[in-house]
């Protein structure tokens, strides 16, 4: 055990390996529904300081690390980070999200945007990453993460979030080059990124495409999947050893699609069943997620029932236990315990409730 354990166990998931239990950690594992965090969050009201900050991004980062030991701590910041980077201004509302100064209409916006240099515009990820892989050693891994085009040109197109994506969708369906020049200077930018933060520590990185589940099949074919693709491959050209993860929000439906997009790691929500995600991704593609969010708010009996049958469903191999988005902002902190706890001794509740 000495030598394998000097690898942790989330690295050693992704990297395939059959595990005594999966690894798990939890989206947004960090933020609001933990007291540590609101009470840091009197002291520093605005989003980007708690996040650009170099010390207070470290501290939140590692709020959820010192309460529940997960197996994977994440950076915490947001897939909006880097836009300022590129030109465009932005900043994140209490409650409402991401809001762009000058949301991108034209092609003179695209023509004027600027490639990413993140030592530059971003000099805090260097500073945290770093910190997070000093502190938790090779006790947990540390994971990075980026948005993924399409999701970060809804927010610049749409100037906010969006239940409709009006705005966008008109941009792709009347003037699709404009559009896929965006798409392609964003992907450029989001691969130097990603290899920036395995640069600086990141030993996994995970893409959200949170708004790609809100495009028909054949639109994700054409706008989202070749830029998640051409992310991919950019990164695997300098970094091919650092596992790559890809989530969608509401993806049941695209799942063989999201394969296309060659990520090592699926992550999938639950409005999929896993037993079934299982088989349409085949047993070479490695999986994460699945939990409903909504089951944290359950007694503890009910989220250690769904806990193992997420496990018997998508096993000890090439699986990662999370919620299948993040966890909500009022689940109790409790329950986010005994969840971790619950997850960690999988192998001995199994063979108990087989
Ligand atoms: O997982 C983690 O712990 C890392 C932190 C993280 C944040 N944002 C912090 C955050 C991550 C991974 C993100 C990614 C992100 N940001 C996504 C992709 C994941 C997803 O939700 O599908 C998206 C779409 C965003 C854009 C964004 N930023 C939204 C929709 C919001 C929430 C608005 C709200 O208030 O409900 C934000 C703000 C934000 N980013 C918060 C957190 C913890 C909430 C504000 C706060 O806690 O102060």
């Amino acid at each position: 055990m000495v030598g394998s354990s000097q690898v942790p166990l989330l690295l050693r998931a992704a990297r395939g390996e059959k595990l005594d239990r999966p690894p798990v950690w939890m989206m947004r594992q960090a933020g609001r529904y933990m007291k540590a965090y609101r009470d840091l969050r009197e002291k520093y009201p605005s989003f980007r300081e708690r996040s650009e900050i170099p010390e207070v991004a470290v501290e939140v980062s590692l709020q959820p690390w010192r309460a529940f030991r997960p197996d994977g701590v994440i950076l915490f910041s947001d897939i909006v980070t880097p836009l300022p980077g590129m030109g465009i201004g932005m900043d994140i509302a209490e409650g409402k999200g991401p809001i762009i100064d000058n949301p991108i209409r034209t092609q003179a916006q695209v023509d004027a945007l600027r490639t990413l240099e993140p030592d530059e515009s971003l000099p805090f990820i260097r500073t945290i990453l770093q910190a997070l892989r000093d502190e938790v050693k090779n006790e947990s891994t540390v994971l990075g993460f980026v948005g993924a085009p399409w999701t970060l040109a809804a927010y610049a197109v749409e100037g906010k979030g969006s239940k409709t994506y009006s705005v966008i969708k008109n941009m792709a369906f009347t003037e699709p080059a404009l559009l896929h020049d965006f798409l392609g200077k964003l992907a450029d930018s989001i691969a130097i990124y990603v290899r920036h933060q395995i640069d600086c520590g990141a030993q996994v990185v995970q893409m959200f495409d949170s708004w790609a589940g809100q495009l028909s099949p054949q639109d994700y074919e054409t706008f989202a999947l070749p830029y998640q693709k051409r992310v991919f491959e950019q990164v695997r050209q300098t970094h091919p050893e650092t596992p790559l993860i890809l989530l969608i929000s509401g993806s049941a439906g695209l799942l063989e699609r999201m394969k296309m997009a060659e990520p090592d790691i699926i992550s999938v929500d639950w409005t999929v069943d896993m037993a079934d995600a299982r088989r349409r991704l085949g047993a070479d593609m490695k999986v994460q997620g699945n939990l409903d969010p909504g089951v944290l708010y359950g007694s503890h009996s009910f989220i250690r029932d769904r806990i193992l049958d997420t496990i018997r469903k998508a096993g000890h191999q090439g699986h990662i236990l999370n919620l299948g988005h993040g966890v909500l902002k009022d689940t109790p902190e409790d329950n986010v315990r005994f969840f971790f706890e619950t997850a960690k001794q999988a192998d001995e509740l199994l063979a108990v409730h087989a």
